[in-house]
């Protein structure tokens, strides 16, 4: 067990460099199960993530290197099409691998992953999706069996665009017969890039980045070298810090993709100045406070949501943050009140009312985003705040609390055990 221990109240300054990107990463992994032969991947963060990925391809049969943010992956062989559930239970997204190898494969066994710390996340799209590709489907034992001889072409209208299903059902249809259209589909930068990945495998897709991507199956897919984007979440993480606490320069991002977090932090007094791939921010005096409803690309992301509580808990003045994404995604808030915010949460909204201080306490992270919130939290807090569990931060963050440091911040991680 780990926690960070932070002294807070301490200005922010100097320049920090952008990993990839966790959620793009992980399907392009996963999309490597397309072709035989030796994937390349390139700025791969080093995150939990990523390594249970990594371990999950292993355990289906894929030679795997990981080293210096590199990732080779040859998937000529696969010995075993099954996602077992001790692996699926840590991350969702080893989810992506049914797609790919029902499609190469004509077969997958993939556990059924549950709930998780902000509600019951189905998969329904997903299973609804492949069923339409003519894939048959059964749950067994809490494992998803998903059999096809060849995939086959076929219109999909999601309810909702779900990032992961669009990614599971675009890998499927690459490789299925005929024409796949999908509407309503997803337009996460993340997404387009897995589009932009398949591609160059010789995929034939059309309408990437738009909610109507249409997919014309070929035979056979190579395997390509990918650098990954940067990631946009811990990007915007760096700038809601930096709105509260100083003069940051976040270094590799693509500012095309944070214009939604950026526009927000403009309006709530800091700072902002882009210079091509580099983005400055600068405090703002008075933290104005300032309402924000997340929504699909290129909204708000509810991956921000958690940590914008946590910059509105010192603003002056109410503001109501709106989660339309995940109804009860809140976890944070009972936390944040620990250190002394004032916030309620009244169905899919918390109501933030600014205090002037929040004061150091010892908090417990459950989950992602919830912990970047709490460390932005005890940044910004008078006193030592202790972030416990933190194991949760290492899952999407690459070495946070060192690019922290760097800046100026007193954070450390302890270890329980010693
Ligand atoms: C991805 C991201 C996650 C982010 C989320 C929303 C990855 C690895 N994770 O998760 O960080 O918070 O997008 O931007 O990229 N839904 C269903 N049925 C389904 C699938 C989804 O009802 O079969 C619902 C979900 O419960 C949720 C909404 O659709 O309310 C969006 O979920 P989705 O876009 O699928 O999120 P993930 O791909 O799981």
């Amino acid at each position: 067990m780990e926690k960070l221990v932070i002294e807070g109240n301490h200005q922010l300054k100097g320049e920090v460099q952008i990993s990839g990107a966790k959620n793009a990463v992980l399907p392009v992994m996963a999309a490597a199960l397309l072709a035989a032969g030796e994937t390349k991947i390139n700025r791969v963060p080093d995150l939990r993530d990523t390594r249970t990925m990594a371990k999950l391809l292993g355990v289906l049969g894929v030679q795997i290197q990981f080293t210096s943010n590199k990732m080779q992956i040859d998937a000529t062989t696969i010995d075993r099409p099954i996602a077992p559930y001790d692996l699926v239970n840590k991350m969702r997204a080893s989810f992506y691998v049914l797609g790919p190898l029902v499609a190469r494969f004509g077969k997958a066994i993939v556990s059924l992953p549950g709930g998780c710390a902000w509600g019951p996340r189905p998969v329904d799209y997903h299973l609804k999706g492949l069923e339409k590709l003519g894939a048959k489907i059964e749950l067994e034992g809490g494992d998803i069996i998903a059999k096809s001889k060849k995939l086959i072409g076929n219109n999909i209208r999601f309810d909702f665009p779900s990032v992961g299903a669009t990614g599971n059902i675009i890998m499927a249809a690459v490789l299925a017969r005929g024409e796949t259209k999908i509407t309503n589909a997803a337009k996460e930068p993340e997404i387009v890039q897995l589009c932009e990945f398949l591609v160059s495998m010789g995929a034939k897709i059309d309408g990437i980045g738009t909610t109507e991507i249409t997919i014309e199956g070929v035979d056979e897919l190579f395997p390509q070298e990918v650098s990954v984007i940067p990631d946009r979440i811990e990007a915007g993480t760096f700038l809601i810090a930096g709105a509260a606490l100083g003069k940051i320069t976040l270094k590799n991002t693509i500012p095309e993709h944070l214009s939604a977090v950026i526009e927000k932090i403009i309006e709530v007094g800091a700072e902002v100045v882009i210079d091509k791939n580099d983005i400055t921010v600068k405090r703002a005096k008075k933290i104005n406070a300032i309402d924000v409803t997340t929504a699909v690309y290129p909204g708000f992301a509810t991956d921000l949501q958690a940590q914008w509580i946590a910059l509105m808990s010192v603003a002056t003045g109410s503001s109501i943050v709106t989660d339309t994404i995940y109804n009860d995604r809140f976890s944070h808030v009972p936390e944040l009140n620990r250190l002394g915010a004032n916030i309620t949460v009244e169905g899919n909204s918390a109501i933030v009312r600014g205090v002037k201080e929040i004061i150091g306490a010892k908090v417990r992270s459950t989950d992602i985003r919830a912990s970047a919130s709490l460390i932005i939290a005890g940044l910004m807090a008078k006193g030592v705040t202790e972030v416990n569990h933190i194991h949760h931060i290492d899952r999407g963050y690459e070495k946070i609390e060192n690019k922290f440091a760097q800046l100026g911040a007193k954070i450390k991680r302890i270890s329980l055990d010693d």
